[in-house]
Parts: C-alpha cells; structure tokens; sequence
C-alpha cells in the first residue's frame, strides 16, 4: 500500500492492508501514543482477529507496526484497552520501566479474558494463562482503569446475560492479575444496545458545574451513556440513555489513559465504504477528538471537540466576514477549492427557511424552524445558540466529520466524496442570511 488509493482518507487512520474495527488499548507510554486495534491481516471483510499496532507522536501522523497480538489455544484476539503501569504493580517490569498492560478477550473459543505486558511499547508477551474466566458466553471487551482513592484498578467488561440483557460488570484487582467482581449495571436487551459491548468509563471534571465537581461517565460501543458517581466498586448512575453521537457509523470508541496534561482524548471506528474494487485495505478510525463534561440547562452533557493538534494538518487559510446570504447572491466559498478540509462557519439564519452548505457535491441542510440539521438523511436536532450555527467541520475522502453547539453535537458520516468535485457553497432560502464569519482551511494528508 502507499496510502494513495483513491478511497483510502488522507488524514484518518486506516490499515496498509486488511479489515479493521474497534480501536483497543489506546495508550500512551514512552513518548508515543499507541494504536491497537481489530485488525484481520487476512482479508478485508471481518474475521481472524489479531490485534494491529500503530504508533504516533502527535495523534495525528500514525506509523503502522506489525500485529501485537495473535490468536492462540483460548481464542482470536477481541477488543479490550490497555494501561501503563507506573508502579509496577504487576510486577510484569520494573519500576524504572514501568509496564503497558493490556487487556483482550480471548474470543469464540474460552471467553476468557486475558493479558499481554510490553517493556518496549514494540514486543508483547502474553501471560500464559488468562486472568478471568469466562463469565458468560460472548462476554467480552476489558477496560481497564486505575483508581487513585482506593489505589486499585477496575475493571469494566460487558457480559450478555439470561434472555440477552447486555450488561457491564466491574471488578477490582491490586495486581493485575487476580480479578474480584464488585458490581454489575444493566443497560438495554436484544435490539435495544444501551450499554452494549466495548464500555468506557472515566471521570471528568465538570464545566460550568460546582466548585470541583467531577462525574463518571460509562459509555457502551453506540456512543450511548451513562453520568453518575463511583465509589471505586459501583457505579452509580445519576442520568441515563443519553446519545453523544448524532450521526452514522460510529462506534466502539475508546479513549487513551495515561494522557500527558490528562486530557480525555477518544477514537472511535469509523465505518467507511472502502471495501471497493480491488481495495487492499477496508475501515478507518475517526479524527481524535477531546471529550468534557459541561453542565446545560438540560443536565450535564458529554461534549467532544477536535484535538488541538488538527491545527498541524492546515496548509492554507482564507478568512471570510460578514457574508449577505440568499437565493440570489454569490456564493462566498466559490474561490475555495480543496479535496481535504476544515471549515468553520459562524452562521445567523435572520429570515431565511433553510441553509445549505455544499461540501464537494455533499448538502448538509439546516432548517430553521424546526431547528433541523440533515445530512445525507440523517436528520439531528441542533438547537441556535444565542441566535446563530456554529459548525466546524473535516472532510476527508471517505467523509465528514461536523462538530455543532461547541461540540454538544458531534455527526460523523460516511460519504464517499466525488474526486473530481472539490467545489464548496453557501446559500438559504426563503429570505436572508449572514454568514458572520468563516474560516476556510485546505488541509494536507498524513501519508
Ligand atoms: C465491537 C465488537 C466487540 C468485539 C469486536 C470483535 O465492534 O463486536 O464487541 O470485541 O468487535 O472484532
């Protein structure tokens, strides 16, 4: 692969070669951040799990290693995360070279799950045996977590329970390796997938919340989740069943511990439309985004904005202000021109019924009275603030990426974007608008 086939995205990550899904044990350790994830080296539909590595100093640039971990005697290799252990608890290095752990469900054979330590961020060992038994059939995805007032790890996995009720059960453990059950949280069954696969769970502090206030927050592979407070063994819900992605093809995100600065970053899967012709290659992840915690009129939210990093990808600049929008008037983004971009545009709709803005051939639609956003008919509420749309939005070959209301609404969707049309509009009708302010970027690939 030289990553210039015409569908691969040029600033998402996607493999040389192969399938993949979730992202596992995003984590960073010894200077570089770490990419793990389902990776069938073998074909590019889903199966085989390994899990692939890559590595990346910046989030944004990724270099793609070989596989870390294989199948074996107890199963292919399923989703988990890792996390670095600074003390070496484990025992598994020493504390000059604290250990990464990581945490993989040993899948369609035990269920059991188990355990792999680096002291070089290239090589892995697994333990000989895995460290928790089967619960359930199907149980599966391991997150592991460090908590600092009880001074143990924690561990989430969601297990399928009788009459197939997903659920997360957490345990404890001070070593690592022995694992006791502490608790258990259902979420949805059958269709409904609340709670469902790949939990996340961590606590930030709250913007706009009382005086260091922070909460839980236990998300399932759709993006839907819980806030709540934990004691270290339990987690108690407080608000629940609330969606923090409006768009399509979003899922198992996990977010990296051990963060310089501490800043919750996430990656999720991106479910793109890349396995074409003769492609190599099949599924990308998303662009990593930072995730807080922000109090609303409607109760504390989860928001997710683009990691400042982003910024490293912008090759030119163009600056708008103060655009009059109509059926008739020229369109403000005709002399832009590019395949991979950033765009933020500060919108007030005054008169108008609908805006639309054209991204390569793509129409992401707001209609006013009904405070609707619809793109490619996925259709979200995004309600004005103060009056005006704020959008920031990424497009890359396979797709956009638009952030909303400061990031309350994230809407990711997978489109594959014609190659010969890298034109971009703006306009409404049924009155006047004004675009009060847009930053145009061209953006370069990371390839
Ligand atoms: C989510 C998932 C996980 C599982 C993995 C297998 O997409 O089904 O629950 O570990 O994919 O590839």
């Amino acid at each position: 692969a030289d990553y210039r086939e015409p569908r691969r995205s040029q600033f998402h990550f996607s493999p040389r070669y192969g399938w993949i899904n979730d992202p596992n044990g995003l984590v960073y350790y010894q200077g570089e951040y770490h990419l793990f994830f389902q990776h069938n080296p073998y074909g590019v539909n889903w199966g085989n799990m390994h899990w692939g590595h890559a590595v990346s100093k910046d989030l944004i640039k990724w270099e793609e290693l070989g596989e870390a971990l294989y199948p074996d005697d107890y199963g292919t290799m399923f989703s988990g995360g890792a996390v670095v252990d600074l003390h070496n608890r484990s025992g598994l290095g020493t504390t000059a070279h604290p250990p990464m752990v990581l945490y993989y469900t040993a899948a369609e054979k035990s269920w059991m799950q188990g355990l792999a330590y680096s002291t070089d961020g290239r090589s892995f060992k697994k333990l000989e045996q895995p460290i928790l038994p089967k619960v359930t059939d199907g149980n599966r995805d391991p997150k592991v977590i460090w908590y600092e007032p009880g001074q143990h790890w924690v561990m989430v996995l969601y297990v399928t329970e009788k009459e197939e009720q997903h659920s997360m059960h957490f345990f404890t453990s001070t070593d690592m390796k022995s694992w006791t059950f502490t608790s258990k949280l259902n979420g949805g069954k059958g269709g409904d997938r609340y709670l469902f696969e790949c939990p996340e769970f961590y606590e930030l502090p709250v913007i706009g919340g009382n005086t260091g206030e922070k909460k839980w927050v236990l998300t399932g592979a759709n993006s839907q989740y819980a806030i709540g407070t934990f004691d270290g063994k339990t987690f108690h819900p407080e608000e629940e069943r609330m969606f923090s992605q409006q768009g399509r093809d979003y899922y198992a995100a996990q977010t990296f511990s051990n963060v310089p600065g501490g800043q919750r970053i996430e990656i999720g899967w991106w479910r793109t439309h890349t396995n074409q012709g003769a492609s190599s290659f099949n599924q990308s992840m998303s662009i990593p985004m930072q995730l807080s915690l922000k109090k609303t009129p409607r109760g504390i939210r989860l928001i997710r904005q683009p990691i400042a990093a982003l910024a490293s990808l912008r090759t030119g600049e163009t600056s708008l202000v103060n655009k009059t929008l109509s059926a008739q008037a020229a369109n403000p983004l005709a002399a832009f021109h590019a395949e991979l971009a950033e765009l933020q545009l500060q919108i007030k709709p005054n008169t108008a019924k609908t805006i639309e803005i054209k991204v390569r051939g793509l129409a992401i639609q707001y209609q006013v009275a009904d405070e609707e956003l619809v793109i490619d008919n996925v259709r979200t509420h995004v309600p004005l603030l103060h009056g005006e749309l704020q959008f920031t939005i990424y497009v890359d070959r396979t797709g956009i990426e638009l952030f909303a209301n400061d990031g309350e609404v994230f809407m990711p969707i997978n489109h594959n974007l014609d190659p010969t049309n890298l034109a971009y509009g703006i306009s409404c009708t049924g009155g006047t608008a004004t675009l009060q302010a847009g930053k145009l970027y061209t953006l370069q690939g990371i390839w």
